[in-house]
């Protein structure tokens, strides 16, 4: 076994680096775990700069909706920390043209504009306290914001946890786990949670094409919490159902519109027609930072598409044959009434309604 993989088995029994991190003071910078590297390296990737921190976002060494988020809002502050000379006004301007710069790494994660969003609004007047202290704010709402997502995604484990049937099989599309967040995951959080709780299940992660992000990220930290989990083409999900041996579909979001339709990574929406055919119920995991209340219906959600090379190859090499075209939406969008209930940080949101939805947040 090679050096890398050897690290690499190492943290798959338990020592999983955090998925991003602030060192430092307010002279630090932003730490996170490359994902793209994952699962046979494990190499951290320091961002100092919202240039570096929009590539990062860009390239999926953080991706999933809230980690996305808290990416983001350190951006704004790494962006803007060698402006704080300029006057009140210069500023702002530079804080507000460096959170738009932000929002144009990834389209479709609401978390994202809603953290950038949420630091910019919480900034004291600068009139009033000079940019050092407003700066000094920023950086404490995005730590704010890191803690608030990992409590959350706790909070969303627990209050789901009793939808993973003991003995059974639950399946899972992308990661939605401690890699996407703070800690602990949206959809996996469940599971975490039920693992504690002392039940026995297995988890089918489909791979998630074209990026893997289930065999290569879900794969890897439920196994490093000794959670028996088994990776399957995501072409494999449906005739598993019909075999019996899927009784419940949890995935995570990256934008829930008002009326409850779910867009989630490409896929989701295939996954969710076959549950629906075969009677089984699927739930989405996601904190109120995820839904977009001010869009109707997921046909207003923006579908980010990627590069086609990312199709193009596979395996290390090129694997569709040249002069054939390929399409990359990154996500899909499901919709509500095929989903049997939410799960959030205040407990579980059901039926899927917009009603139900305006009441349960108001
Ligand atoms: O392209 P990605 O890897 O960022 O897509 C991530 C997903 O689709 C996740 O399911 C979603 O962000 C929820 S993460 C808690």
């Amino acid at each position: 076994m090679a050096d890398r993989e050897k690290d690499s088995a190492a943290a798959a029994k338990g020592r999983l680096p955090r998925t991003l991190e602030w060192v430092g003071g307010s002279d630090g910078h932003l730490r996170m775990l490359d994902q793209t590297r994952l699962p046979t390296e494990l190499l951290m990737r320091d961002c100092r700069s919202a240039e570096e921190v929009w590539q990062a976002i860009r390239e999926l060494c953080v991706r999933g909706a809230p980690a996305i988020g808290v990416a983001a809002a350190y951006g704004l502050c790494l962006g803007t920390r060698e402006h704080r000379g300029l006057s009140p006004t210069e500023f702002r301007e530079k804080v507000r043209s460096v959170g738009e710069y932000l929002c144009s790494s990834r389209p479709t994660a609401v978390n994202l504009a809603w953290a950038v969003a949420r630091v910019i609004d919480r900034m004291p007047r600068v009139e009033d306290v000079g940019s050092e202290a407003a700066w000094d704010a920023m950086l404490a709402e995005a730590h704010a914001i890191l803690a608030e997502d990992a409590e959350c995604c706790r909070r969303i484990g627990l209050a789901g946890a009793h939808l993973i049937p003991d003995g059974g099989g639950v399946l899972t599309h992308c990661n939605a786990g401690a890699l996407a967040t703070a800690a602990y995951g949206t959809a996996l959080s469940l599971m975490y949670a039920a693992h504690e709780q002392g039940r026995r299940f297995r988890v089918y992660a489909d791979e998630t094409r074209p990026l893997l992000q289930g065999a290569r990220l879900t794969a890897y930290e439920l196994s490093a919490s000794g959670i028996d989990v088994t990776v399957i083409c995501d072409s494999a999900a449906a005739s598993l159902m019909r075999a019996g041996r899927i009784q419940v579909v949890v995935v995570g979001a990256d934008r829930i519109a008002a009326n409850g339709d779910v867009a989630n990574k490409i896929g989701t929406y295939s996954v969710a027609v076959a549950a629906w055919h075969h009677n089984i119920p699927l739930y989405v995991a996601a904190p109120r930072s995820t839904f977009d209340l001010g869009l109707a219906s997921g046909a207003l959600i923006p579908i980010e598409e990627r590069p086609e090379a990312e199709v193009r190859s596979g395996l290390g090499r090129t694997t569709v044959a040249a002069g054939a075209g390929c399409w990359n939406p990154a996500f899909d969008v499901t919709p509500a009434e095929l989903v049997a209930g939410i799960v959030t940080e205040k407990g579980l949101l059901e039926p899927v309604t917009e009603p139900i939805i305006r009441r349960f947040f108001g």
